[in-house]
């Protein structure tokens, strides 16, 4: 049994990775300040597992509060979700993000290192391919991103790779998820965005359960079978499967290594409503709108690295990820605060 520190554990893919962690047997420490997100998904997580969660509610802007987490608990790996996320945010409050995600990562690598844990399991995006050079995606294809949210991510991938270089002992998974949804079988955790979704999955789930009136299908006219964007869609319990994999692989993947987590399908907008629609029993309504800015047309990965690597590869259908999502907004309408 390991103790696992995880930032952001309070969140969407956090807690779900939780729930993995608390099943497999390991003891699991969650920092999060709760800035997008409600303790009461880790006291689900605690119902659904009759095991319990040590919550610091802390910033990862706290320096000494960090260090005396190390010094409360022997630590022995990290899961790094706490972060920033939403793109359009972050164009609008760029040193927010930076300074958010990028000094907090900071101050988790040097309280890390001050405690002599060097396991880390970092949150990265397929956002760091920016506009794809091609499809799909393996770890070796060009980084660029296009807002600062994107931004955080190669630069905290970047600090990762220098620290590993200049100092042996780090063993750090950088694992670039695609496009996570889905929820929880139980239906009692999910994603619980604030304000108007900005996603697809977490819209349609909005319209279905009357909302919001419509889905905006932003363009049919890009360069993809049906004219919609195309994304790689894998299921949140998936992905928190991939971090329990990737701990265990862990200490035979010295230095820093980058791992796309998607499922290699890419699946288009219409094809999306289509499963969500079957997942609800009835048409949902939509209507084609204007390309949304900075969209891009397509986005999925090679999926290979990680079946190579980490012994994992995801399970779930585009199906079941509607019908659990389904499930969890049916039923948490308004999400934790319902
Ligand atoms: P989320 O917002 O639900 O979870 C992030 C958590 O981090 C929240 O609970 C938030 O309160 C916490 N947090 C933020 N800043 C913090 C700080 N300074 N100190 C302590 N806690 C802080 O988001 P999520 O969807 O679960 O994403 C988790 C990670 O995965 C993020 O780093 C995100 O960028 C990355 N990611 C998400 C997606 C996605 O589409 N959901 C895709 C690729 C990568
Ligand atoms: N879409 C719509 N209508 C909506 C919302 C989305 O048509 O209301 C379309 C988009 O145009 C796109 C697809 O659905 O074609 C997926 O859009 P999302 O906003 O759900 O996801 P993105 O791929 O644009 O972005 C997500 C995360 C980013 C992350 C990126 C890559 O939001 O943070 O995946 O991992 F950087």
């Amino acid at each position: 049994m390991s103790t696992i520190l995880v930032t952001g554990g309070a969140g969407y893919i956090g807690s779900h990775t939780v729930l993995e962690l608390l099943n497999a047997g390991h003891r699991v420490v969650v920092v999060d300040n709760l800035d997008n997100s409600s303790a009461e998904s880790l006291r689900r997580v605690e119902a659904l597992t009759g095991k319990t969660v040590e919550f610091h509610l802390l910033d990862l802007l706290d320096r000494g509060g960090l260090d005396l987490i190390f010094k409360r608990h022997r630590i022995d790996a990290v899961i790094h979700f706490a972060g920033l996320k939403a793109v359009g945010e972050s164009t609008q409050q760029p040193l927010r993000y930076y300074h958010n995600n990028i000094t907090g990562t900071l101050h988790l690598l040097e309280a890390m290192k001050a405690a002599g844990c060097k396991t880390l399991v970092f949150s990265s995006s397929a956002t760091v391919y920016g506009d794809p050079e091609r499809v799909p995606l393996t770890e070796g294809c060009a980084l660029r991103t296009t807002n600062p949210y994107g931004a955080t991510k190669l630069w905290i991938e970047g600090i990762c790779r220098d620290l590993a270089k200049a100092e042996s002992g780090w063993h750090i998974l950088l694992l670039r998820y695609f496009n996570p949804v889905g929820a929880h079988e139980s239906g009692r955790i999910g994603e619980d965005p604030q304000g108007i979704p900005n996603n697809l999955m977490p819209f349609i789930m909005q319209v279905a359960v009357g909302k919001r009136e419509f889905l905006n299908i932003w363009g049919n006219d890009w360069a993809t079978p049906d004219g919609t964007g195309v994304r790689d869609y894998i299921h949140v319990v998936d992905l928190a499967k991939g971090h329990l994999a990737a701990l265990a692989k862990a200490p035979e993947l010295p230095g820093a290594t980058a791992i796309n987590l998607g499922t290699g399908n890419g699946i288009s907008v219409l094809d999306m409503w289509r499963a969500a629609s079957a997942a609800v029993g009835r048409e949902l309504p939509y209507r084609f709108a204007p390309r949304r800015p900075g969209d891009i047309a397509a986005c999925y990965a090679d999926a290979s690295l990680a079946k190579n690597l980490l012994g994992w590869s995801a399970h779930y259908n585009v199906a079941q990820m509607c019908t659990d999502h389904w499930r969890w907004q049916q039923a948490n309408p308004n999400g934790y605060s319902g």
